[in-house]
């Protein structure tokens, strides 16, 4: 039988705009993988249940063995290696100094989910941060530094966006004065 023709598509991943040649039926998992060779997202389960896969399109996490690669036309993608710029993600850094990654298959997932909530959530606690990586399965860890981790990372973030310059306070000060 013969195969449905393919379409190009233009997108974007990781800030670089790329142009794909993809059938009807591909899904996103692969074309990253074997067209873009972006071989941080994982084929896990592909059928939804395990959140390897799982990557940000337009800011929003999807599962991408879920998702069409034609309906990533026009949209902006991030995946794993998009996190590191250049210096890895606090959240990168934390699983590794927490222990929240062994062997490794579910953490590009995990992070993704993870980097999802901080982004609308700068501060979830214990029971936020469990309910959204309920959808990513590990063998590994048993999920304690997974969360640990999610929590540092968190830290981290306030942290860096806190002001530590007197100057900096003042100026903030100046530019929104009290009751205005
Ligand atoms: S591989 Fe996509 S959810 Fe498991
Ligand atoms: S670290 Fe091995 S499956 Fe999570």
């Amino acid at each position: 039988m013969s195969q449905p023709p393919k379409e190009v598509i233009k997108f974007e991943v990781n800030g670089r705009t790329v142009e794909v040649a993809v059938r009807p039926y591909d899904v996103l998992l692969d074309v990253l993988r074997n067209e873009l060779d972006l071989i941080g997202t994982k084929r896990g389960c592909d059928q939804g249940s395990c959140g390897c896969c799982a990557i940000h399109m337009d800011g929003r996490p999807v599962l991408s063995c879920l998702t069409l690669a034609k309906w990533a036309a026009g949209k902006k993608i991030t995946t794993i290696e998009g996190l590191a710029n250049p210096e890895p993600h606090p959240l990168q850094t934390a699983f590794e100094t927490c222990g929240a990654t062994q062997c490794g298959f579910c953490t590009p997932g995990f992070i993704m989910s993870a980097k999802a909530l901080l982004d609308r959530n700068a501060e979830p606690d214990e029971a936020t941060i469990k309910e959204h990586i309920s959808g990513n399965v590990c063998r590994c860890t048993g999920y304690l530094q997974i969360v640990e981790a999610v929590q540092k990372a968190s830290e981290e973030l306030l942290e860096k966006d806190r002001p530590h310059d007197a100057s900096v306070v003042e100026r903030n000060r100046q530019t929104h004065p009290a009751g205005r």
